[in-house]
């Protein structure tokens, strides 16, 4: 069996929250812990979809350089993960070009990417002018990029959340589409599904949990001291039922402040349903204490690294990223070269 290949990437978006790092992070430092040693793993932080949107210069070179600190911080040995901006590596970017040349605009206008970032309906047509925001290229092309970023390292395996299974789908169709009109090359890659519930905003807890949540009381970010947990966890919508259970429908609030103790340390109950009846008898008031005591706990770690690694000395930041641009550009490179040899370039 060849070795495995895993890739993963997250968008630079300054310190992430705990829905990233629940639902995505967490698991992408216990695949690096528990992998084979002959298994390479790759960690992108995604700036070129991030200018997919339109981003302030100063504020993206500080979210990348955050993300990246992030990423060490939660976990991450730039030793054994190779860690890296995607725009530091041009055959990502060409790659892209490549496999955009045979992708389908009918396809891809099928897909919600696009749709949900400018908030439109599910039957947007991309040529509508209309609409109030006119849809540019690099966003309608968001997949694209996607499928580049996995199949140019080869990847065997990619960690992600339910919302992106439609993506590693169109990553396998763009693989075996250019193995089937040129030389078999490119990796089909499969779906390593995150096994974390989505995490809901603390002040409207029937939406995910979001950066894009104008509300900074709405998220808990891995960065956050002990008192600003407690601060949004004790302002979070909760309800004034008596007594504490676990009902994620008829008690959102309630119920995700459940899930996010739960998910913090689950070595605190078998399941969120028990765990509510541990605390069954508690107060709001007092569960909120709990809550928010549990998430610093398990988070003081990743907040004293990240803050050593931002406001120690600026070259240690550097030299990972050089070592990750490093090994991925020969991945990379090797995957491109092949791909390129193909096609006639
Ligand atoms: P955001 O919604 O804040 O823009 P992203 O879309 O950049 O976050 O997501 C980055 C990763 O974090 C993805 O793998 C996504 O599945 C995961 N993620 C984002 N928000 C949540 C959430 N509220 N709960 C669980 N996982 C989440
Ligand atoms: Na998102």
């Amino acid at each position: 069996v060849a070795p495995q290949v895993i890739f993963s990437a997250i968008q630079p978006t300054g310190a992430p929250h705990l829905g990233n790092y629940l639902g995505a992070l967490r698991q992408w430092v216990k695949l690096q812990n528990e992998a084979l040693p002959e298994t390479t793993l790759l960690y992108s932080v995604a700036d070129l979809h991030a200018i997919t949107l339109r981003q302030d210069p100063s504020i993206l070179r500080e979210w990348r350089k955050q993300m990246l600190a992030s990423l060490i911080a939660v976990g991450l040995d730039p030793k054994r993960s190779i860690i890296f901006h995607q725009s530091a590596i041009p055959a990502h970017s060409e790659l892209h070009w490549i496999l955009s040349c045979n992708a389908s605009m009918g396809y891809l206008s099928r897909m919600t990417q696009w749709k949900s970032k400018m908030a439109l309906p599910e039957n947007a047509n991309p040529l509508d002018t209309s609409s109030k925001a006119k849809l540019k290229l690099g966003l309608f092309s968001y997949p694209v990029l996607q499928a580049a970023d996995i199949l140019i390292h080869r990847a065997t395996h990619v960690p992600v959340g339910a919302d992106q299974t439609q993506h590693l789908e169109y990553a396998r169709e763009v693989a075996s589409g250019f193995n089937h009109l040129h030389t078999p090359i490119l990796t089909l890659p499969s779906t390593i599904l995150s096994p974390a519930k989505r995490i809901m905003s603390l002040t409207q807890p029937l939406k995910k949990m979001s950066k894009s949540d104008p509300d900074p009381k709405s998220r808990i970010l891995i960065t956050d001291t002990h008192a600003t947990i407690k601060r949004k966890i004790k302002s979070a919508l909760t309800d004034s039922i008596e007594g504490i259970t676990y009902d994620p429908v008829t008690r959102p609030g309630v119920s995700n402040l459940i899930e996010m103790m739960y998910c913090m340390d689950e070595s605190v109950a078998e399941s969120p349903v028990l765990l509510a009846n541990e605390l069954k008898d508690l107060s709001m008031r007092a569960l909120k204490e709990k809550v928010a005591d549990t998430i610093e706990l398990h988070i003081r770690d990743v907040r004293e690294r990240y803050e050593s690694i931002v406001f120690g000395d600026a070259k240690v930041l550097m030299d990972i990223n050089e070592e990750g641009v490093r090994k991925a550009k020969q991945s990379a490179d090797a995957t491109l070269k092949l791909v390129r040899e193909a096609i006639g370039l």
